[in-house]
């Protein structure tokens, strides 16, 4: 007997898997499909999650997360954003896939709906099934720099209008928030009593001097910030993340996370203080950033010199949207006809919506020999 739910069987898959499973069927290929950090998480956070296993940090937590870690996650931003939050407005999660997840399901109701951007991480047309809420398309077009233009989205709010997925720096374009704009979707939010979620993992990779804006201080009422340790401290695998939203909400979403996770790993949560309070770990973020920067400055030299290609240039992030309009494929034969002619693998746009149609997506989240390599052949081939 099977039975699958309808809002089970609605999911898609992930795109970019599909993608990458190309890689192990062809030989010699360099992939700059990778969506993490090829770096390994920073020593001291490691040693951290030893000693925490050897003190006997093996038991359950608060479902919230250790007091003490919230707290510093609440101290960090006061010290990066001079933002004051306090404990009780943070709750760990597993990842930021678990911090979107538990914000759809916290905040939707059947039918209402949520302005996604497009292109966007696809997991957001996702979320909004389960809760059987409704998703809308809010473009980002290059010639505004991949941002929302407020008067478009003030255009699509209708009556149902629940909630704006902000989600810079972008993936995936590499694009930071402009301060302008998001006084425009702050005003927005709370002129129609508008949730926004604010997915922010990329923050601390930025380059040529930008700086991260982020949403929490323009709509502190309104919005629900989805964090992460994956990306900042090359944490991927150990799922750890947050949410930071007013203290009603949390609450709510407490209920949910002790049923679905009931408490992130304990060991792992003390690795993140550690991660959040010692200064290794900011040294490790700051090289890794460096390195980040070196990496998409020579991809982006490389790119210059392909005639069929036009990189928007990104400012954050660890990747590049490349319009390949001039070559008159379309985003998926031209990821297929690389991968067959020069063994690279690039996301083709589409995997991220509609209007990712005649771009690609380049992670530079590789090592620069890899990303030398992987342009030569690229040039080379006609
Ligand atoms: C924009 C965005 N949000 C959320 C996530 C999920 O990250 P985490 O590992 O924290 O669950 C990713 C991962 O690729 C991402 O790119």
């Amino acid at each position: 007997m099977k039975h699958i739910s309808s809002r089970v069987s609605s999911l898609r898959e992930i795109e970019t898997r599909k993608h990458l499973d190309k890689i192990s069927k062809t030989e010699n290929v360099i992939s700059l499909g990778i969506g993490e950090p090829d770096f390994d998480t920073p020593q001291n956070i490691k040693e951290a999650a030893k000693r925490a296993l050897d003190e006997g940090w093996t038991h359950y937590t608060p479902n919230a997360g250790i007091p003490e870690l919230r707290e510093a996650i609440a101290e960090y931003y006061t010290k990066f954003y001079k933002i004051e939050i306090s404990p009780e407005n943070v709750i760990v999660t597993a990842g930021a896939y678990e911090a979107a997840y538990l914000t759809f399901q916290t905040l939707l109701d059947k039918g209402e709906i949520v302005m996604v951007p497009d292109p966007g991480f696809l997991s957001y047309w996702e979320y909004p099934k389960l809760a059987e809420a409704r998703a809308t398309r809010l473009s980002l077009r290059e010639e505004n720099g991949f941002q929302p233009d407020p008067d478009e989205l003030l255009e699509l709010v209708t009556k149902r209008t629940r909630m704006i997925v902000v989600n810079y720096p972008n993936n995936p374009t590499g694009a930071v928030l402009d301060e302008e704009v998001a006084k425009a979707i702050a005003d927005i939010a709370q002129d129609y009593n508008i949730y926004i979620l604010s997915d922010e993992p990329y923050e601390h990779f930025l380059y040529d001097g930008a700086k991260h804006v982020p949403m929490l201080k323009y709509a502190p009422d309104n919005t629900i910030l989805a964090n992460s340790f994956s990306k900042t401290f090359a944490m991927t695998g150990w799922r750890l993340g947050f949410t930071v939203a007013p203290e009603e909400i949390i609450r709510d979403m407490i209920k949910l996370h002790a049923y679905v996770i009931g408490n992130v790993a304990s060991f792992v949560q003390v690795a993140g203080i550690a991660a959040l309070r010692e200064e290794a770990s900011w040294k490790a973020v700051e090289e890794m950033r460096r390195e980040y920067a070196e990496r998409r400055n020579l991809v982006l030299e490389h790119l210059r010199e392909i005639p069929y290609i036009k990189a928007f240039e990104p400012k954050g992030a660890f990747y590049i949207f490349a319009n390949i309009k001039d070559t008159g494929m379309k985003s998926e034969e031209f990821a297929e006809w690389l991968l067959e002619k020069a063994r690279v693998v690039v996301i083709p746009g589409t995997a991220f919506g509609s209007n990712g149609e005649g771009y690609i997506r380049i992670s530079y989240a590789t090592s620069k020999e890899k990303l030398a390599e992987a342009m030569e052949r690229m040039q080379k081939s006609p």
